[in-house]
């Protein structure tokens, strides 16, 4: 069968954990991400990823679940899905805050429309719908970024309400460097972390969430002037205050220090945090130092690359989720 389907990988740039809590984040598409390589009919649907283990609705895991979500959603909508074997590549390390759930659901999404109805292009708000039913299996109390950028590409202002607040932002995408420290954390268990500490000290976490949703309109204003000196250390006090609300790790707070010790303008953990990666943001003339100093700290995957790729023409529709 001839479709095409694609979920970009995404790094938040300002904002993780504060835009559960309503306050705005911004999050850039990655050109890397989930991409289906073949669909082929089958006995029932299954989604097969490359060293993953084979996925169908309600097979007992968390992905079968969410597969089977995304099937409801989408034949509510469209019709039945002709049973299919959609098999697919993921360029993402898995867990590590660079979205590969949430790219995994927009590509089995668009797949699912796609097949459902063949004659039409995948509407952009029914992939939204069926991923953020995916998304809530993995995470729980989602705030809807991950896929949002997942699905639409390029950099993203967003802001969690009835409905969310999405701007796509007209802006080049932004050379950074990403670098993978440890393995990654459970992010429900990292929101879950914040939740306490709102609930026990609600005085001390909620100017940290405020600070971090403050920064993301600092941040907006600097990428909007192409002040990559001032988006660096809105990044330093970012992630001072994400340590602050402890998700972040000793090895992440060192490798952010070696990495802006080697020149880098600014240095975050990005994602869920517990472990995962950073982002560092670099003059061209240090980006090598920079990538060799997150190397010698024992970066599991280290890659140079632009972040706001790929901005999608999905048309949005009124009050997607
Ligand atoms: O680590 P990731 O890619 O799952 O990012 C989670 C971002 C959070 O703000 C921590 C959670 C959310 O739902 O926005």
């Amino acid at each position: 069968m001839n479709i095409s389907a694609f979920g970009c990988g995404k790094v938040i740039l300002f904002g993780e954990h504060a835009v559960v809590h309503q306050h705005p984040a911004l999050a850039a598409a990655l050109d890397l991400g989930v991409s289906l390589t073949r669909a082929l009919p089958s006995a029932h649907l299954e989604v097969l990823v490359d060293g993953w283990t084979p996925t169908q609705p309600h097979d007992g895991t968390r992905l079968g679940e969410a597969l089977a979500r995304i099937q409801r959603t989408v034949t509510d909508a469209l019709g039945p899905i002709p049973p299919t074997t959609l098999h697919m590549r993921c360029d993402l390390p898995p867990g590590a805050g660079l979205g590969s759930s949430a790219a995994w659901a927009v590509a089995v999404a668009q797949a699912c429309c796609l097949l459902a109805n063949p004659h039409q292009p995948a509407p952009a708000h029914l992939i939204l719908q069926a991923a953020d039913a995916a998304e809530r299996v993995f995470h729980g109390n989602p705030s809807g970024v991950d896929h949002t950028t997942s699905a639409l590409g390029g950099v993203l202002w967003f802001q969690r309400g009835q409905p969310h607040t999405l701007q796509p932002l007209d802006i080049e995408p932004i050379p950074v460097i990403i670098a993978q420290i440890e393995p990654g954390a459970d992010t429900a268990l990292m929101v879950s972390r914040v939740q306490q500490l709102l609930d026990q000290a609600p005085r001390v976490a909620q100017p940290l969430l405020q600070t971090l949703g403050e920064l993301s309109r600092h941040a907006r204003a600097s990428l909007e002037a192409r002040d990559l000196d001032a988006l660096g250390r809105w990044m330093n006090i970012a992630h001072g205050a994400l340590t602050a609300l402890d998700v972040s790790t000793p090895a992440l707070d060192a490798a952010c220090h070696a990495a802006r010790r080697a020149g880098a303008s600014g240095a975050k953990l990005t994602g869920a945090g517990g472990g995962g990666c950073l982002l560092a943001l670099a003059p061209p003339e240090h980006t090598d130092a920079v990538a060799d100093a997150l190397r010698q700290q024992g970066a599991l995957l280290v890659s140079i690359t632009r972040a706001g790729h790929a901005r999608r023409d999905l048309a949005l529709t009124p009050g997607a989720p």
